[in-house]
Parts: structure tokens; sequence; C-alpha cells
């Protein structure tokens, strides 16, 4: 059943206060409901969803009532109900220890907790679950268990009991609770008005020492959100919970953050650079929430992206000021390409609001938060920072415990700006990443850009229309200067001219500066063009964009052809590695190289059928090849930049050790592992541990210190998946799925748990030449793990399952191998509405 946007009706009720008690128990947990509700429309029947749940009793203003539920919920027809207001009383008996969805109220590590978005509040009580309806929440927690929290504030609590009143209206996704043996590791914060605020981060005993990079993170978004946004925290207390079974990575439940344990728990010793980096930004987004998608939230599920693609965009410009804006641009391009770019160019396109799903779960998706944010970060170009700022300001004055859609986002920024952004609209309703194709004129002194756009159908979109898009460009002189500084150009036809007039000489334009749409851009250069651009840019993205185009052209050469990297490239990547005057974390990302699903892609958009094992091998030789030309540089550089001290989590200092993990794995090319075995030896960081126990393995050694690894770290589960995950991404291409499978055969292999199973089958999906073996072992292998989780866990089955959504790319062979696992996984009884939805799609 495919719910539509287009079908949105009001809900015919408000409720005024919601008041819930919960009598906890793993295996028989107690709900009581007293709701009042108040009509809206006369003649309506009264729709609570409802799933999973032991109806007790049910009650009107008192009065019993006799009523069934269907698997979905029940119905009370208006004529049964009194006309004016009328108080709901309901209990139900639902079971959290049995709950392996981990949707609803649910165990994990012995404590209860909560996931509720986006429909999970239906299993844990009769509701109107949906966003669009709001109330304060009463909560009175009962259970045997030293923590109990729910939203909102304290009100009173005593032995086995607590009270919680959260004053700001909220739909139900936001719920949360949270009760077990915990520790805090506790902070304040002021707010700008004065108001004192508790802050707790709560852990199982024995994790309070891991907790203090995710309190100083929350304090920096706090001070953060309260400088750029003029936000402030609402309520006395701000709780933060880690669990370790949870489907995504954090949950911005109101007062009562839920977190994936990975995103808060960080130590020198366990955690790696990325993590702390991920940690930061996971707290600000989820602390971000509290205005963008608490105070006001989404009307409905299709307008997801009014929250998170906001929220990213805010928690990207944070990451921006807390580093370095030139990496954190290039990391996002990176993910959005990865991620975003490749789920448009498949069968799982959707645009940024959809207009029609089945499991809403099944489109929290890259496109919705990344493309998502992308369109932010444009708006924004278009109207200009204080254009921004006015727009955002009206948004939140405006739309103040409101539930709104896209339609409202948009009328702020024209009623602030007055832009009109009917044509920036279609942004939201068409699938698929555009192309833009740029040719370059020089007559008598005057330059022509002509700029042209194409958007590609996507499923159930034939046709397209023209974007708004704006591309940002820049023009350098022929001695490297600028000699036009950064401009928007506004392309909204399907070809447009764009004229510079004044010039001395033939520019060299750089187009796209900052990545300022989320475009193919197709810019026919040179490689002399690529490697000038590369040098003397201005603008940090496009500069690193040249040097990752030009790697991208000469690899691709090196699959087709079997040619040699061109000098050019390596002189380029010479010059990256040896110029000190940039950053160390801007040279990692330079002289890493594409990676080979992106190669993939970009030889199928090329017209050409990617082979998986022959991007390997020229990826492979490619590496080799430039390690081998900057065997000169590579020791003394990897020495220099060994860091002494105790252990600092800035960028840095991470930047640092991230140039020199890339110079590693570039030496360990052509080194037979020495340096690799002597970084192991002197390793005192995971970021170190782990770059070096994959440069052994890849150089087919590392079997004692996995040994090593894995008994110093068996009780810890956060290290232990980097164990796992490890072994899985530096395979080679023809052990992947035997690694994977002798791995996932171990006793510690809780594949229940969805970090443990996206470190094992994830990081073999994530390995393309080992997931892609022309022999189909490594779809049937994920294929039969989808089919085992699918039961227990269908959303995080549902979400693995894109692992299949690039076979368009491959030979006929492959694609007839993944085809036949989709349908395999079809018919496999019982097989979830979440799993179900996705090999109809991609099955097409
Ligand atoms: N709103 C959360 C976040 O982005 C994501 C939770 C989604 N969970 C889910 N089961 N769909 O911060
Ligand atoms: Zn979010």
């Amino acid at each position: 059943q495919t719910i539509h946007l287009a079908d949105y009706r009001p809900y015919p009720f408000r409720l005024d206060e919601v008041d819930l008690t919960f009598r906890l128990a793993p295996g028989a947990t107690r709900v009581l409901s007293r709701i009042r509700f108040v009509p809206l429309e006369a003649g309506a029947d009264l729709w609570l969803d409802g799933e999973g749940l032991r109806l007790i009793s049910a009650r009107i203003d008192g009065t019993a009532l006799a009523i069934s539920p269907d698997s979905t919920g029940l119905r009370i027809p208006a004529t049964a109900l009194p006309s004016g207001p009328f108080l709901w009383e309901a209990e139900v008996e639902i079971a959290p220890q049995a709950n392996t969805a981990l949707e609803g109220l649910y165990m994990s590590g012995g404590m209860y907790c909560t996931q509720c978005e986006a429909e999970g509040f239906r299993k844990i009580t009769f509701y109107p679950d949906r966003p669009d309806v709001m109330a304060p929440f009463r909560v009175r927690v009962e259970g045997d268990m030293p923590v109990l929290l729910s939203n909102g504030n304290l009100l009173a609590e005593g032995p086995g009991w607590a009270d919680w009143f959260d004053p700001w209206p909220k739909p139900a996704y936001l719920f949360a609770l949270v009760a077990g043996d915990l520790r805090a590791h506790s902070g304040r914060f002021t707010t700008r008005s004065g108001r004192d605020v508790a802050l707790n981060i709560w852990v199982r005993p024995g994790d309070e020492g891991r907790c203090d990079w995710a309190l100083q993170s929350l304090i920096r978004s706090m001070e953060w959100d309260e400088q750029v946004y003029g936000r402030e925290y609402d309520l006395d207390i701000f709780n933060i919970v880690a669990v370790d079974d949870f489907n995504m990575g954090a949950m911005e439940n109101k007062g009562l953050n839920i977190f994936n344990s990975k995103l808060v728990l960080a130590s020198p010793e366990t955690a790696t650079d990325t993590d702390y980096e991920r940690i930061e930004a996971v707290i600000a987004h989820e602390y971000f929430h509290n205005w963008t998608g608490n105070r006001i939230t989404c009307r409905d599920w299709f307008q997801l992206c009014l929250k998170e693609g906001l929220t990213v965009y805010r928690d990207q410009q944070f990451t921006g000021d807390m580093r370095s804006h030139a990496v954190k641009r290039i990391e996002d391009v990176l993910v959005l390409r990865a991620r975003q770019f490749r789920e448009d160019a498949g069968p799982l396109a959707h645009p940024v609001r959809p207009e029609s799903f089945v499991e809403i779960n099944n489109f929290y998706t890259a496109t919705v938060y990344e493309k998502g944010a992308e369109l932010i970060g444009m708006l924004r170009r278009l109207v200009g920072n204080e254009g921004y700022a006015r727009a955002l300001d009206l948004y939140f004055s405006r739309h103040d415990g409101q539930a709104c859609t896209i339609e409202d986002w948009l009328k702020v920024f024209e009623d602030a700006t007055g832009r009109d952004l009917t044509q920036f609209k279609r942004w939201y309703e068409q699938a698929g990443t555009p192309r833009v194709s740029v040719r370059e004129d020089w007559r008598d002194g005057r330059f022509t850009l002509t700029l042209s756009q194409h958007l590609p159908a996507t499923p159930g979109q034939p046709e397209k229309r023209p974007l708004h898009i704006p591309v940002a460009v820049g023009l350098l002189g022929p001695n490297g200067d600028e000699v036009v500084p950064t401009t928007i150009l506004e392309l909204t036809e399907v070809e447009q001219q764009f004229v510079f007039d004044g010039l001395a000489a033939r520019p060299i334009p750089s187009i796209l500066r900052d990545f300022s749409a989320p475009v193919i851009l197709d810019h026919p250069q040179d490689d002399a063009a690529r490697a000038f651009v590369l040098a003397h840019d201005t603008d940090p993205f496009t500069r690193w964009e040249a040097g990752r185009a030009l790697s991208k052209q000469v690899l691709a050469r090196m699959i087709t052809e079997g040619t040699s990297p061109a000098a050019d490239w390596l002189d380029g990547m010479a010059r990256v590695l040896r110029d000190d005057t940039l950053d160390p974390a801007f040279r990692a990302l330079a002289l890493r190289l594409p990676g080979e699903d992106d190669m993939a892609q970009t030889l199928h958009d090329a017209g050409l059928v990617p082979d998986p094992d022959r991007i390997h091998r020229a990826r492979t030789r490619m590496a080799e090849t430039l390690a081998r030309h900057l065997s000169a540089d590579l020791p003394s550089l990897w020495a220099s930049l060994r860091q002494s001290g105790p252990f600092s989590p800035t960028a840095e200092a991470a930047g640092a050790r991230a140039l020199r993990n890339t110079v590693l794995a570039l030496l360990n090319r052509i080194d037979d592992g020495r340096h690799a075995a002597a970084a192991w030896a002197e390793a005192s960081t995971m970021t170190d541990r782990i770059a070096a126990l994959g440069c052994l393995i890849e150089s087919g050694r590392g079997t004692a210190e996995l040994a090593e690894f894995a008994s110093q770290w068996a009780h810890d589960r956060l290290v232990m998946d980097k164990w796992f995950a490890v072994q899985i991404s530096h395979a080679k291409p023809d052990l992947a799925v035997e690694t994977t499978a002798r791995l996932a055969s171990r006793p510690d292999f809780d594949w229940k748990n969805p970090n443990r199973f996206r470190a094992v089958i994830g990081a073999l999906a994530a390995n393309h030449a080992g997931f892609h073996q022309g022999d189909g072992s490594g779809y049937r292998l994920v294929a039969d793990w989808l089919i085992r989780l699918d039961p227990v866990n269908p959303q995080t089955a549902a979400r693995m399952s894109t692992a299949f959504e690039t076979l368009a790319r491959y030979d006929a062979d492959r694609q007839d191998l993944i085809r036949e696992e989709l349908a395999r996984l079809q018919v496999t009884p019982g097989l979830s509405r979440d799993l179900s939805e996705m090999t109809a799609r991609m099955l097409g």
C-alpha cells in the first residue's frame, strides 16, 4: 500500500495533553495512556495507529469500549464518539525484550530504550502517529532501574519511579524513554539569556571515561547555534544516552537524544580521528534538530528533507567553523558523490521530496539528507549570506511550534529576499543528477562560457524541466593570477552564454567553485589545464577537484587502454606532496586516489561497461607507480610527521596523522610492509593502529598483529567492529568473500547488532572488486545474510540491500547474477515491507 503526498489530510482532532505511564518489565511492559482529544471537524472517525500491541482496556470518558484493533490500528466511528472534547484512556502490553527490530521500545545491553522516528511510537501505544499531531507529554516511568529518563524536565522522582514533563508540543516521533543502570558524565551550560542547563552523557558503567569529547562537542554546538543562528536551548536538562544496538546514527528526541554508542564513546586508544570528527558532527546535528526538526517539525514524512537537509547543512557549517572549511567541503563532496550520485544514477533514484513511499524508513537516504543539504547551500548562494540570515530568522519566528512543508520553507526565502523560487523548487521535485556542460570560446578579447544542462530520466520521471543552477566561476590569468573573482552564474535555461569582456589574454576558467551545485560537470580540459588549476586556483575546492579530475582521467585511460600514468599527473601529485604551505589534511585528500566504485560509475557514465577486476588492477598499478615516483620523499616525510607528546584530537593533529598514514599507504605499495610493521610497533592511537593494520593485511601480513589486537580488545564491541571490518576492506578481491564468510561464522559475529552486521556484511559490499567477483559469490553471501536478517531487523536489512543498487552499470552476466539474488529475496516467504519495497524498486 503506497502512501502519496497528494493524499495528505489534516488530522481531525487536536490533542491537548498526553499523559503516559510505563510499568517496565522485559517481557510484559504495561503502557497506560490518557489523552484529551478535541474534535476539529464534525463527523470525523477517531483513527489511532497501533502495531503489535496487546490491548488490555480502552475507555472514552470513563466508559469501557469493546473494540478490536486490526494489525495497523483502531478506528472508532464518529457515531460512537461524544460530540465535544473527550478523554481517551487505554492500557496496552508490549514486550521490549522480544523487539529485535530496534523500533519502538526495546532492550539493548540490559537497558530499555526507544526509537520512534519515523513510525515507531505506534509500537508503544495507540496514537495518531504522524508528525503534524503535536502535544505536550507528561510521562511517568516505573521500573526497578536506577536511572529512569524521558523527555523534558524532571518533575519528581523516587525509588523505582520518575515523573517527566515536556512543555513543548511535539510529535510522537520525538518521544523517548530510557531506563537502566547508567552512569553520567555531566556538565553545565548557561544559555545567552541565562538559563542554566544540566548536561548529561549517559553510558554503561565503565564507559564514563570515554564521554568527554561528546560533552565538549555538545557545549560547542550550543554556543555555535546561539552565535550563528541565534538559537537557544529551551529546557533545564539535556540528556544524551549511548546504546549499543541502534539502526542508525542517532536520534534527536526532545531533551533526550539517543545515540549509537559508536557516535558517543571516544578515547585515543579506541576511536580514530574519523570517529572523533563524526562524533562532533553528529552531536551537533542532533542538537541542532532542537530548532530545525523539533520546535519546527515536518507536516508529513514527505517533508523529511525540511528538517534533515537543513540540519545536515547546519552541521556541515559547524564542522567547517570548528575545523577547516576547505577540507570539510571536499569530504562532503566525496560522500555526496559516493552515496548520493550513486543513488541518483540507479533504480532507487527519488526526489529530495519524494511523492510516494511504501515504507518511510527506506527514505532516510543520501538524497534526502545530503542532496537536501546541498539545496540549502544553493539557496544561500542565490540569496547571499544576508538574505539567508533574514530568511532563517523569518522561518524561526513565523513557524515556531508548527509542522511545516517545503512550500513554507521556500516562502520565507521569497518573502525575506523578494526572489522568485518557482523554478528552484524543481530541485525538490525532480530526481537525478544534472549534467552541466561547459564550452569555452575566446575571440577578440572576449571570453564566452556556454553552459548547458541536462537532467537524465529517472524511475517514474521520464521528462525533466530545466533547473535553476548556481554555477560559481572564477577566471585565472596565464600567470596564475585571478583576473575575475568568484561570480555566481545563474543557469536557468537549457543552454546559456555568459560573456567576460576586457581580458588581456585567454583565461583559464575555474568552474563550480566550492562545488556550488550538486551536478556532474562536463568540462573538457586537457591534463595541462587541470594541472594549472591544481597549482594556481584560489578556491581550495576547485583546486582539489582539478587534481581529482586529472587523476580520474589518467586512471580511466589506464583501465581502458592499459597506459601508464601521465607525467603531468605524477608531477602534480609530487608538487602537492612536497608543498608544506598546504594544510596536511588537504594534502592527504589530494593524494587520495579515486575509489573503485566511483570509477565504475564514471566509466558507466561514459558509455563503457566497468570491469571491477580491471579497475582494481589499474588502481593498484597507479598507486604503485605514484609510490615509486615519490619514493625519494616518502620515508623522510613519514618520519617528519611523527607526533610526540600527548594525544590531541584537533583538526591540525588529525590532519598530520591523515597525511602521515596516506604516506604510509603509499610506502606500503613498494616496501613489502616494512614501514607498516614499524608503524604498528610505534602506534599509540587507534587511528595509527588501524592504518598500520590495513597496510599489513594488504601486504599479505598481519596475522600476528590481528591476533594481538583481538586479544587486547575482545571485550570491546566498538573496537572489535573495526577488527572485523579492516580484514574485509583490505582483503584482496579474490579473498574478500571467503574472509567475510570465515568471520561471519565466528561466535562473536553478533549479527543482530547493526554495527557488527555492517562491519562485516557492509564491509564486503563496500569492497568493490571483492563484492563484484564474477562468480557471483559476493552477491550470494550478502543476499543470504539479508534473508537471515530481514525477519529480525527489516530496517537494517533493507538499508544494506542498497549494495545492489548499481546493477545496471555492469556486464550482462553480473546483472543476471544480481537480478537472481534480488528475485530470490523477493520470493522469500514473509519478506518485510521494508525489504520488499527495495527489491521491487531495484528489479524495476
Ligand atoms: N532523525 C535522525 C537523524 O537524522 C534519524 C533517525 C532515523 N531513524 C529511522 N529509523 N528512520 O538525526
Ligand atoms: Zn537528522
